[in-house]
């Protein structure tokens, strides 16, 4: 029995550790986890690095590029950051709702420095839009007193049913894009905010719609702020892209501060990604319009009771930045300025799109590349023809037919008018 044992254990010993890896790995707890499906991003990102064709486009970035296609750091962010690192702060926590200066500095920006709501705004810093938009999400299921549902539109950014089935919602769409115009289907729209169930929750792109750059125009938000409180509706804005759409801050916040002056009691997301360049520093706020400076402190100290458990107290370096910006005179003016230019530079792609296209002889209506607005393009290619752009011309960009017209330079929108003139006429 001993000498058996012993064989055995040398049998044991003498095995490859390949075949002892392989027995532990098949007895791992996750071992029935699946595979998640292809991120579309990441897929364009691979293929692009694969590809060896030195003219190359790449049109599925979400961040801003200058005209040398390169990753673009605002020189107002770089001297506020100057500016905070030359002060020497230290390092403590900041509070439950962010760095102290912040809040309200974004809560100017947001609802305008005179708006007479600003005493009953709820505000906390966020980790950027994402962040806002989830905590509004936990905010509205935990409190919410009608269906803890919200309606988004069709299409929507991608990550906004994530969000919102994961905070515990249930996620509805409501008509917005209709591909036979390439615009905005504002019957559908209205037909869907009245037909959904009276105090319906209803999530609504402040500016620079994603994925489709088609907004309302003001007299249609006009049209919609009057239908949602009509059917006692509540708007939950979600605001990107402040500044980046128009080059205006204050005309990019025209739907928000509309609702805000006709009486509703908005929840907002904001993020200083796009309109500063902070995208990886992370800095955002959310919002809730209350009815009173009495309503204002109770949502706050709920907000606090939500955020704690989520992540504590949020970074601070980027929104030290964006709090040296927003409350320097002169640096506010400056990154005005700047937040124009790259602003100005997406309008200037899109109308140079438009006019090589039609210089090639394109018959077919580029209308909508200059009337949508913000980084991204619904062109109105079809998966099929997407593909055929990354294929034989090398221009990459997710299926639906979106571009980020962030990713066109002088250097390179001849050439990518010339492929799609070439697969689509
Ligand atoms: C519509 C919309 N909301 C929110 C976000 C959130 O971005 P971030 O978390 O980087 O601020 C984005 C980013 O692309 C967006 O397009």
């Amino acid at each position: 029995m001993l000498s058996t044992l012993r064989i055995a254990g040398r049998q044991a010993a003498a095995r490859p550790l390949v075949f002892t890896a392989a027995a532990t790995r098949a007895a791992s707890t996750w071992s029935s986890v699946p595979q998640g499906p292809p991120d579309a991003i990441l897929g364009i990102t691979e293929a692009f690095k694969a590809d060896k064709f030195d003219r190359k486009i790449n049109l599925g970035v979400g961040a801003y590029r200058d005209d040398q296609g390169k990753p673009f750091v605002l020189p107002s962010v770089r001297q506020a950051e100057r500016q905070v690192v030359d002060a020497k702060p230290n390092k403590e926590y900041a509070g439950i709702t962010g760095v102290a200066e912040f809040p309200a500095l974004a809560a100017k920006l947001a609802y305008a420095a005179d708006s007479p709501a600003l005493d009953r705004v709820a505000i906390t810093q966020s980790i950027s839009g994402t962040g806002a938009l989830r905590i509004g999400a936990a905010f509205l299921e935990r409190f919410y007193p009608g269906d803890k549902k919200i309606y988004i539109p069709s299409p929507s950014w991608a990550n906004h049913k994530a969000v919102f089935t994961d905070a515990g919602l249930a996620v509805q769409q409501y008509r917005y894009y209709d591909k036979n115009t390439i615009g905005l289907d504002f019957e559908g729209m209205i037909a869907d905010i009245e037909a959904a169930p009276q105090g319906s929750v209803f999530l609504f792109h402040a500016c620079a719609h994603n994925p489709t750059g088609v907004d309302p125009t003001p007299e249609q938000w006009k049209e919609i702020s009057r239908l949602v409180k009509k059917q006692g509706h509540f708007a939950f804005f979600d605001m990107a892209y402040q500044g980046f759409a128009s080059g205006d801050t204050d005309k990019d916040a025209f739907a928000v501060r509309h609702f805000v002056a006709q009486g509703h009691q908005v929840a907002l997301c904001q993020s200083f990604a796009k309109n500063m360049g902070l995208y990886g520093e992370r800095v955002g706020a959310f919002s809730l319009v209350c009815a009173d400076a009495a309503e204002k402190k109770r949502i706050e100290s709920q907000l606090k009771i939500l955020i704690r458990p989520m992540y504590s107290n949020p970074p601070i370096h980027g929104a030290r930045i964006a709090t040296e910006i927003l409350g320097d005179p002169k640096l506010y003016q400056q990154w005005l300025g700047e937040v124009k230019s790259m602003a100005d530079r997406i309008i200037t792609m899109r109308a140079l799109l438009k006019s090589n296209l039609e210089k090639l002889g394109s018959k077919h209506d580029w209308s909508h590349i200059t009337s949508q607005i913000g980084m991204f393009a619904y062109t109105g290619l079809t998966p099929a023809e997407m593909e055929r752009l990354a294929k034989e011309y090398s221009v990459y960009a997710t299926k639906d037919g979106r571009i980020s017209v962030a990713g066109i330079t002088s250097d390179n929108v001849g050439r990518l008018a010339e492929a799609i003139f070439k697969v689509k006429g």
